[in-house]
């Protein structure tokens, strides 16, 4: 190993590993470089990702680590302050109480032998530590798999899981969950696996009440994590899947796990579902020009009866390099993403009523994390902000921040580069009130050398001139997702 390698494995490792517990800081407006922009005082950024995942001598997978809500709050003096606690899942409350795992996850077992792994009782690892969503009068800690976790929105305390009356009990619903902000909705959608995949989309009211539902069975097996709506349908990519059979068996027996027992299926072509949202009829599946793997969408609307996607589309994906995860026993190798091809945002255009669709690609970056105007989901908005590498032979970890002008694919995206081994999560974009394509893009920045995190402020209409405001602050975790909060 290089020393430039052995430094940035060093660095990725102190991000990915951070686990200061539960905090409570105040950040004086005279440590802050720069000044807090008035119009996001009064305001947060949440945040949710693993916080614990160094366990009883044994590296969790990232995706197993323990859910981590963080909300940082900008006050009226300029100030910021942070609370960050832990979810307390079954899963947390038990490992914090025996210091070991006592959960088997999504990629991590228990031990390196399969009796060690042969622990049917404890059910799912939900750690609720993917994405935070306000509903309701709660914050909802989305994971992967299971119900949501809801969240005191002032203390973040734990309140329990969130299953919507018994609606989401025993679902395996996707961590991502979507505003649908002109009918004030909550949209979810929950995945059966198997030789055949069944969706089931369901849309609730501001007091969490379920106003409908629909079921879509899909051939085959496919992966979801996210999905995008607009005001007629819910779309997503097909993501064909291979179940590797006797690796599942292994899984079951305590001597693989889940993620090693799926891989995209390179012979089928790319394509996207169009479920019909609100209305009867078969779900339309419309081919692309070529292999598609989708893990994170920006944004799907309508024009002419045409709908258009914002997706950051693999055209090979191979589970297991996630962050690069080498197993229990192993620090998290930062050059093991370098190995696959990067995944590259497109336009996605399927006309009505058309069996095949067009795309174009918009930026030469990696790019994932892809955000938009948060009141724009399901309608054309004219930006698009993600996380990406300086390198554009390089996806993660990310680097830089970029800006991707909708209006005009010609123009050439904007970038931020943070530093050299410094991390950069997902940015969330706060809209100007009074101008749609104006406002500031906030993010958490890691230096794992250093062993510091900082919020960086930028103008969203010119991210290359770098933060117009940093707030130090302790080496946080790495986060998966977050979102912008009003003031309580
Ligand atoms: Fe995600």
């Amino acid at each position: 190993m290089t020393a430039a390698l052995e430094t940035r494995t060093r660095a990725w490792n102190a991000a990915m590993s951070a686990s200061p517990g539960p905090l409570e800081l105040t950040v004086e407006a005279s440590r802050i470089d720069g000044v807090v922009p008035h119009a996001l005082r009064g305001g947060r950024l949440l945040s949710n990702g693993p916080g614990w995942t160094h366990i009883g001598g044994r590296l969790a997978h990232p995706f197993d680590g323990h859910g981590y809500v963080r909300a940082f709050e900008f006050q009226p003096d300029g100030s910021m302050t942070l609370r960050a606690r832990f979810v307390q899942t079954p899963a947390y409350t038990s490992e914090a109480a025996a210091k070991r795992l006592t959960h088997r996850g999504l990629g991590t077992n228990l031990g390196d032998h399969f009796w060690q792994n042969l622990k049917f009782g404890n059910g799912l690892r939900n750690v609720a530590n993917t994405t935070i969503v306000r509903w309701n009068g709660k914050l909802l800690a989305g994971w992967e798999g299971g119900a949501p976790y809801a969240v005191d929105p002032t203390t973040l305390e734990t309140l329990g899981e969130e299953t919507f009356g018994g609606v989401l009990a025993g679902q395996a619903t996707l961590a991502h969950m979507k505003h649908d902000v002109a009918l004030d909705r909550l949209v979810t959608c929950s995945i059966k696996m198997g030789p055949t995949t069944t969706l089931t989309f369901r849309e609730f009211d501001a007091a969490g009440r379920l106003l409908d539902t629909r079921v879509a069975p899909m051939p085959g097996s496919l992966f979801a994590h996210d999905f995008v709506i607009t005001p007629n349908w819910y779309v997503l990519a097909s993501n064909p899947l291979q179940m590797k059979w006797g690796e599942l068996a292994k899984a079951v027996f305590g001597a693989s796990t889940l993620m090693n027992a799926i891989a995209s299926d390179a012979r089928v072509p790319g394509a996207v579902y169009l479920v019909p949202r609100r209305t009867p009829g078969p779900v339309r599946t419309v081919t692309l020009p070529g292999r598609a793997f989708v893990v994170h969408y920006g944004n799907a609307f309508e024009r002419d009866g045409a709908v258009h996607l914002d997706a950051c589309l693999f055209h090979d994906f191979a589970f297991g390099a996630e962050f690069g995860f080498r197993g229990p026993n192993a620090p998290l190798d930062p050059a093991l993403p370098d190995t696959r091809v990067p995944q590259h945002l497109y336009r996605i255009v399927l006309p009505d009523g058309a069996t095949s669709g067009t795309w174009q690609q918009l930026a030469p970056h990696g790019v994932d994390f892809p955000r938009v105007h948060p009141g724009h989901e399901g309608r054309e908005t004219p930006l698009l902000f993600g996380a990406t590498r300086a390198d554009t032979r390089h996806s993660d970890p990310f680097d830089s921040l970029l800006r991707v002008d909708l209006r005009d694919h010609s123009k050439p995206p904007q970038t931020w580069f943070a530093g050299d081994n410094v991390f950069v999560g997902e940015p969330i974009f706060v809209p100007s009130p009074e101008r749609d394509h104006e406002g500031h893009v906030v993010a958490i920045v890691s230096d794992g050398a250093a062993e510091r995190s900082t919020l960086v402020v930028l103008d969203a209409s010119n991210l290359e001139a770098g933060p117009i405001a940093r707030v130090p602050m302790p080496l946080l975790p790495y986060a998966f997702h977050g979102t912008w909060d009003r003031a309580l």
